[in-house]
């Protein structure tokens, strides 16, 4: 992860998202510990990590939109951080489940992927987030070559819709919260969408 540079403007942005970003699994993992999650304390914990790698997925795709809306930088500069910890909470969400919930049996996974499609959309999206996370260093950047680097982290938008369809299908009764999740994702894909149509039609003139 990109060291804290003490001597940027909002020197402890990056420190203190970074903490914040902890507090959750420090939280959860304390109500798990003092028999506070509930009667189903494996499903609590796993719909909590599940709930909090989509969330930061959402936040990572929204700081290029928020940029493009504000013209503030500075949520350009989470970008990196909050995608790997996307890819974090996405890890232990998907160990949890392959661990306690399926107790190490890869052919009940297997089936599980090939039944239930809201798996196979958890696990389609988990799969894309590792080339994102791998790629991530400025060294993968300049290995890779700006322009197909950026055109791998394309795929971060098929993430998110599939990241979508997993909660979408996994959420039986009341879809409310995650309809405002994919409005608030949707608004931003057509931030980005109008900013390439405005930079392609209308280029500004000297
Ligand atoms: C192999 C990968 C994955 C598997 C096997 C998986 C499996 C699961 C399971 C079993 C649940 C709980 C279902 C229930 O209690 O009825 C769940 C919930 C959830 N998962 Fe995943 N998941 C995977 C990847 C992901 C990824 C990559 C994300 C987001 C980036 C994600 C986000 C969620 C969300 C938002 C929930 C619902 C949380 C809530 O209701 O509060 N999952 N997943």
């Amino acid at each position: 992860m990109e060291r804290f540079a003490a001597n940027s403007p909002l020197p402890w942005l990056k420190p203190g998202v970074f903490a914040g970003s902890l507090i959750p699994l420090a939280v959860t993992g304390w109500r798990g510990f003092h028999d506070q999650l509930g009667a189903d304390a494996v499903a609590a914990a796993l719909n909590q990590l599940g709930y909090l790698a989509f969330l930061f997925l959402t936040a990572t795709l929204l700081c290029t939109p928020v940029r493009i809306a504000s013209g503030w930088s500075w949520p350009v500069r989470l970008r990196r951080m909050l995608g790997l910890f996307a890819f974090f909470y996405a890890s232990l969400h998907f160990l949890m489940y392959f661990t306690v919930d399926q107790s190490l049996n890869l052919r009940d996974i297997y089936n599980d992927i090939m039944k239930r499609k809201f798996i196979l959309a958890g696990f389609l999206t988990l799969l894309i987030l590792i080339p994102l996370a791998a790629t991530s260093t400025n060294r993968m950047i300049r290995r890779l070559g700006f322009l197909r680097w950026k055109l791998l982290h394309r795929l971060s938008y098929l993430a998110g819709i599939l990241a979508s369809l997993h909660f979408i299908w996994r959420v039986k009764k009341d879809l409310t919260e995650v309809l405002i999740f994919c409005a608030i994702l949707t608004f931003g894909f057509l931030i980005r969408i109008f900013k390439t149509w405005h930079q392609k039609y209308l280029p500004s003139r000297p």
